[in-house]
């Protein structure tokens, strides 16, 4: 009975075979390493994310006068409410942790490039979004950093010209920041950025779905065979789908089965991850003052300035970007420029050969140093803006973007080491 249930529903929703597509039987080439761990764990840090905050939704109240006491009701009296906040707060920064290197493992292994830039694109709308989510998600427990750091980010809109002062006003929904602020970031915060965010990850991985994974060495998977099988005019187009049998025969590719091998090698990723995730959760739950910052534990003040205000850490290397320049124009301009360049990453590289590996040297020291400044902007955006960090901030915004330039320059004509025939 239950069997013709199940072709009664898969002849008119073909569910099984969409999964067996796309889980299941999906060719993925056979040299995946430890960075494509991060597209499942993403997958994961999203759930637990949105299960988490359905439960927190359960008790928060999203009011002025309210929300403080609610999370601190959470905090002690609903029944593990402690784990599912320290869950969610601390998943927030994970997301961050985990997209951060994902987007590396895209740029070291040059997967951004043709035939894969809607993916990317797909991915930064991720970003964006995510952003702003943990932007609002920040606001919510209404204690004096979500209440002086949003006024510093919604501040940045108020330095574009002619729109600014009616953009603030129309983003806070209010001449100050109050409870119909709240309420507003609230309402996107529970359901519509989670939304837009799951419809994003889907046609993220769809896309990725009908061009297929890059890998580490950034070469195609071959879909000729060791020359038993003849190739047909169909075999030449590319039909991705269509790897593992033709006309009866196995063909020998460089991809194995999602299932088991990846459904497998990911749970040692998942192992790994919650074993750090635990740990942090568990025994250092603020994150030293990264994760949840100190003057957030005190209700929010609009009459009591923090002596000092700093984003989140995720925030930190775009907002010392936005700091190093005295402009307050400029330096937003900068800020978004620097988001902006990464979407344009597959128009900026124009190079062929995609891995890191087989790219000149110049590249490959040209990824370092963005690292590093990327890195190094994320602690100085952290630290108050004295003249000296200040002066850092700003050499490492120029080779920020130098990463950029140099890249579009020697890109074009790269002497590049020769490529293998198949995977290593
Ligand atoms: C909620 C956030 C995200 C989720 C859940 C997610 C999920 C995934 C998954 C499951 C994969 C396939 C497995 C893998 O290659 O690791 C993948 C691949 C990829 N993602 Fe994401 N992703 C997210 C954000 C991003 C962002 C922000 C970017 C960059 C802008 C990005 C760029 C890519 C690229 C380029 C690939 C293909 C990698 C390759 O084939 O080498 N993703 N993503």
């Amino acid at each position: 009975m239950f069997k013709n249930m199940m072709s009664w529903i898969e002849y008119r929703l073909p569910f099984m075979d969409k999964m067996n597509l796309h889980v299941v039987q999906y060719p993925a080439p056979k040299n995946f390493n430890f960075w494509y761990f991060f597209g499942s764990l993403a997958i994961l840090v999203l759930v637990n994310q949105i299960l988490t905050g359905v439960w927190l939704t359960m008790n928060y109240e999203p009011s002025a006068e309210g929300a403080f006491a609610s999370v601190e009701y959470i905090m002690r009296d609903v029944e593990y409410g402690w784990l599912l906040r320290y869950m969610h707060s601390t998943g927030a920064s994970a997301f961050f942790v985990v997209v951060y290197l994902h987007m590396l493992r895209g740029m070291m292994y040059g997967s951004y490039q043709k035939p894969r830039e809607l993916l990317w694109i797909f991915g930064m709308l991720i970003f964006l979004v995510l952003m702003a989510e943990a932007f609002m998600g920040y606001m919510l427990p209404w204690g004096q950093m979500s209440y002086w750091g949003a006024q510093v980010i919604i501040s940045i809109f108020g330095v574009i010209p002619f729109v600014g002062d009616d953009l603030t006003l129309w983003i806070r929904g209010d001449y100050v920041i109050s409870g119909a602020t709240l309420n507003r970031f609230f309402a996107l915060h529970v359901i519509a950025l989670p939304l837009v965010l799951v419809i994003l990850v889907f046609l993220h991985i769809m896309a990725l779905h009908e061009v297929g994974s890059n890998n580490p060495d950034g070469i195609d998977i071959k879909r000729d065979n060791d020359g038993s099988v003849e190739q047909t005019a169909a075999d030449k187009k590319f039909t991705f789908h269509q790897y593992f049998t033709r006309g009866g025969k196995k063909i020998i590719v460089d991809a194995i089965p999602f299932h088991p091998y990846y459904t497998v090698k990911d749970l040692v990723g998942v192992a790994g991850f919650l074993l750090i995730f635990a740990f942090v959760i568990f025994f250092a739950p603020e994150g030293g003052g990264y994760f949840l910052e100190k003057p957030n534990f005190e209700v929010a003040n609009p009459m009591k300035t923090p002596d000092h205000i700093a984003p989140v850490w995720y925030f930190t290397p775009f907002y010392a970007i936005l700091r190093a320049i005295p402009d307050p124009l400029l330096g937003a301009v900068a800020m978004f420029a620097a988001i902006i360049a990464l979407a344009l990453l597959p128009w900026i590289d124009r190079g062929t050969v995609r891995s890191v590996r087989y790219r000149c040297e110049l590249h490959r020291w040209n990824l370092v140093v963005f690292c590093i400044s990327f890195v190094a902007l994320g602690v100085l955006g952290v630290l108050p803006a004295t003249p000296t960090y200040t002066l850092f901030s700003q050499f490492f915004s120029f080779t920020y973007f130098a990463f950029f330039g140099l890249l579009w320059l020697y890109s074009k004509n790269e002497k590049t080491k020769p490529l293998p025939v198949r995977l290593t």
